[in-house]
């Protein structure tokens, strides 16, 4: 388990499409506990393989209330549904936030550590963070997405509502 650099926008490695992971074995486990380890010291809410530098269909998420750690071995997308803009940031883009358009619902399909393959529905920012992670998988980013970017400014003033709110 090893903090890794996250590697940052514009490198290869995050625009290209990653491999199928083929055997889940402890190079896969020590991946993910790897990812887990760098997304918690970045304050990441999800972190994919190529942002250290793996070229494997391997990422992480955190979802629901309890912000369980969600583990994507070669996901699939099966539906989705809806559509949301909300704001998005990136640990491979320090300092940008934009408006992204995604679904409000998503199924998919992906196997955990152990090899199972799992079904899982998602909403809300949810499904916007599983899908932003699966984008990094098929070499997709979020900035080609961002229809409309906030300045530092509005940034610090966000986060000041939303001290002044809690
Ligand atoms: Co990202």
């Amino acid at each position: 388990m090893t903090i890794k650099e996250v590697v940052k926008h514009p490198a290869k490695v995050l625009t290209t499409k990653t491999k199928e992971v083929e055997v889940i074995n402890e190079e896969i486990i020590a991946l993910l506990d790897d990812l887990y380890d760098t997304m918690i010291e970045h304050d990441g809410v999800g972190i994919a393989a190529p942002q250290i530098d793996v070229g494997l269909r391997v990422a992480i998420v955190e979802i629901g209330d309890e912000r369980d750690i969600l583990e994507m071995i070669n996901p699939t997308v099966l539906e989705t549904d809806g559509a949301e803009v909300d704001m998005e940031g990136c640990l491979s883009f320090p300092g940008l936030f934009g408006d992204v358009e995604r679904p409000t619902y998503v199924r998919i399909e992906a196997a955990d550590r152990e090899g199972r393959i799992y079904e899982l529905e998602a909403g809300g920012f949810d499904a916007r963070a599983i899908l932003h992670e699966i984008d990094h998988l098929d070499g997709v980013l979020f900035n080609d997405k961002i229809t409309r970017t906030y300045t530092e400014e509005e940034i610090a003033a966000m986060y000041e509502e939303m001290e002044e709110e809690a």
